[in-house]
């Protein structure tokens, strides 16, 4: 039985919501409060806290899709399988059900709601090692359930382990599931036969905590975090080669054949690059992100670019339209669950057409400066630093630099040019890595402090400057926080003194904080700010801070974690107050002085 993209992301929100979970909706795909990732890379990003205790108000099982962003496959990107940007379907167990529920779920879905003949699925499973024993105990639940043995392998860490994202944080074993894509009957199992099966699914038990010094600590509390790649499985249920060729992605690679003029050796490629890029470009500038020089935007830039250049190759006009064009039939695709994405559908080709135009004069000066370096070049060999330099300084994808030297009958020197890439590689992942350093669950006491200083902040600031100022975007590191507001003018240093000094009354008048789980209605209606977009589940925290008896300071919805009082924030001091953005100011904060250890908020009682 065939079904479409739509039906299965349905189909398995349905399937869990009936066991119990609670369908909560997707992130954004900028991780909020976590500087330490650029996107959302996994559907469990966005529940670390939850992961490592913090009650959820959805309850224990959760349910749902997530959009993610992985550029690390990027030049995978046009086979059967990468994409930058997929849809995770997920599960999640907050110390309920363990290896035998979701091994049993798992096993009910595949085969009972998706119809997946058993002979053609295989699993694996964590075959032990120091830190974590062998995992025989998920093998023989797959073995009750009627997996045969030979089906089952184990594998080592590099392949039966996930997490933590970052360098500390939640990880465990898991077991994963595959589907024959082999010709023939199938044969043996993932270890055996590595590329005739496809990863499909894993189910990661999350119960360990890796701590700084590469050790594992049990934790407390024993996760389920389940990640199923939808385009994949359409692929598999739909019988298609491969995810472009499902029926999300079919109208999208037509519009780019309509749109081609010309043929290249590699169209169906080219084509399937196209088809992602624009797809990611157009999830993220919904999400808020801007094409510009840095992080997310830089990202963003490079995605376009790439799409562009893979245009040149297939003839298709890019003076403006190209990319907005494309984004009508992936809005028109993803827009029935993504509703977001027809809201902003005007900003999103704008956005795309501004790009589009800005590369396109880059690109002719670029090409200016191309014609001049290879007139001085001696011999028909262009060095690896001179197409550095164009990638660099113009953004030219190294592909299309190729491409121009053959058309003016040179080669490029490609080992010199990829020592060039790696040297400025090995410094902007000396970047990626300080950041990833905090490591993704970076819950630590003093971006908890930042945390519910971003609260205070964002009361104060509504106090002082009027009710238009809400948290359009927030940025919390051990060492800063960066909060994002609309306002049309720069503050003046006495609205700055006086949002610093209520912060710091707050403080010092110790508020206690506690949350209480409400809907979205009920914080509404009680006076809790907060973006109230679709982006809330039905049910919800609110954070308040004081009570009766000290006032109230602030309510805001929030998944937390915060501090119990805020005394322990010590003393806050804003260190910055800038433009970020058209009628968009930035603040930089810090607290210092508190103590070290701290506590956190728990649910307000009675
Ligand atoms: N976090 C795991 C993954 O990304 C399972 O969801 O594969």
């Amino acid at each position: 039985m065939s079904r479409t993209t739509n039906e299965l992301r349905q189909a398995y929100l349905d399937f869990f919501k009936s066991h119990g979970h609670t369908v909560i909706p997707g992130a954004s795909l900028v991780p909020e409060n976590d500087p330490t990732v650029l996107f959302t890379t996994a559907g469990m990003h966005p529940l670390v806290p939850y992961l490592l205790g913090e009650p959820h108000p959805g309850g224990k099982r959760l349910t749902d899709v997530q959009l993610c962003v992985r550029t690390q496959d990027i030049d995978e990107v046009g086979d059967i399988s990468h994409l930058t940007c997929f849809e995770m379907l997920g599960n999640w167990s907050l110390g309920d059900y363990f290896k035998e529920g979701a091994i049993s779920m798992s096993f009910e879905y595949l085969t009972k709601v998706l119809q997946l003949p058993i002979e053609k699925l295989a699993v694996t499973c964590f075959e032990g090692d120091d830190d974590a024993p062998k995992d025989t105990e998920s093998a023989a639940i797959w073995e009750k359930l009627g997996m045969p043995k030979e089906r089952i392998a184990f594998l080592p860490k590099a392949k039966n382990w996930w997490g933590p994202a970052g360098l500390t944080g939640p990880c465990g074993p898991d077991t994963e599931m595959f589907y024959w894509v082999g010709d023939g009957e199938p044969k043996g199992n993932p270890k055996t036969h590595e590329n005739e099966w496809l990863e499909i699914w894993n189910d990661v038990f999350m119960q360990y905590f890796k701590k700084e010094d590469g050790t594992f600590e049990p934790l407390a509390q024993q996760n389920v975090d389940t990640g199923m790649g939808l385009e994949r499985v359409a692929a598999v249920i739909q019988g298609v080669e491969s995810v472009y060729d499902t029926d999300a992605f079919t109208p999208i690679i037509e519009k780019i054949t309509s749109m081609s003029t010309a043929k290249s050796d590699n169209d169906v490629r080219h084509k399937r690059i196209i088809a992602d890029h624009i797809k990611a470009a157009v999830f993220m500038i919904a999400d808020g992100v801007e094409p510009s020089n840095v992080d997310q935007g830089y990202v963003l830039r490079r995605l376009i670019r790439r799409a562009i250049r893979s245009a040149r190759t297939l003839g298709i006009e890019h003076a403006g339209t190209f990319g907005s064009t494309i984004a009508d039939v992936v809005i028109a695709q993803y827009g029935s669950h993504y509703s977001h994405l027809v809201k902003k559908q005007s900003g999103i080709k704008e956005s795309l057409k501004k790009e589009e135009e800005q590369f396109k004069k880059t690109l002719e000066e670029g090409l200016k400066q191309f014609s001049k370096m290879v007139e001085k070049i001696e011999g028909k060999m262009i060095d690896g630093k001179t197409a550095f330099h164009l990638y660099d300084t113009y953004g030219f994808p190294f592909e299309l630099t190729k491409e121009l030297a053959a058309e003016h009958g040179f080669s490029i020197d490609e080992a010199g040019y990829k020592t060039a890439f790696e040297a400025h590689q090995n410094l902007s992942r000396a970047g990626a890595e300080k950041r990833f350093a905090g490591g993704l669950a970076d819950h630590s006491a003093e971006t908890t402090k930042l945390h519910t200083a971003t609260h205070l902040l964002n009361a104060a600031l509504r106090t002082v400057l009027g009710d238009h100022v809400y948290q359009k975007g927030s940025n919390v590191t051990a060492e800063r926080l960066r909060f994002d507001f609309p306002h049309p003018e720069k503050m003046t240093p006495e609205q700055i003194k006086q949002v610093e000094d209520l912060v710091n009354k707050a403080i010092k008048d110790d508020l206690p904080i506690a949350y209480h789980v409400t809907t979205v209605d009920g914080a509404k209606s009680e006076g809790a700010i907060g973006v109230f977009d679709d982006r809330y589940g039905s049910e919800i925290k609110v954070y308040v801070m004081g009570d009766d008896k000290k006032g109230v300071f602030s309510k805001e919805i929030c998944g937390g974690p915060h501090v119990s009082h805020t005394g322990v924030l010590g003393t806050f001091k804003i260190q910055k107050e800038e433009s970020s953005s058209a009628g968009v100011r930035r603040i930089k904060a810090v607290v210092s002085g508190g103590p070290a250890d701290i506590d956190t908020a728990g649910e307000a009682q009675g």
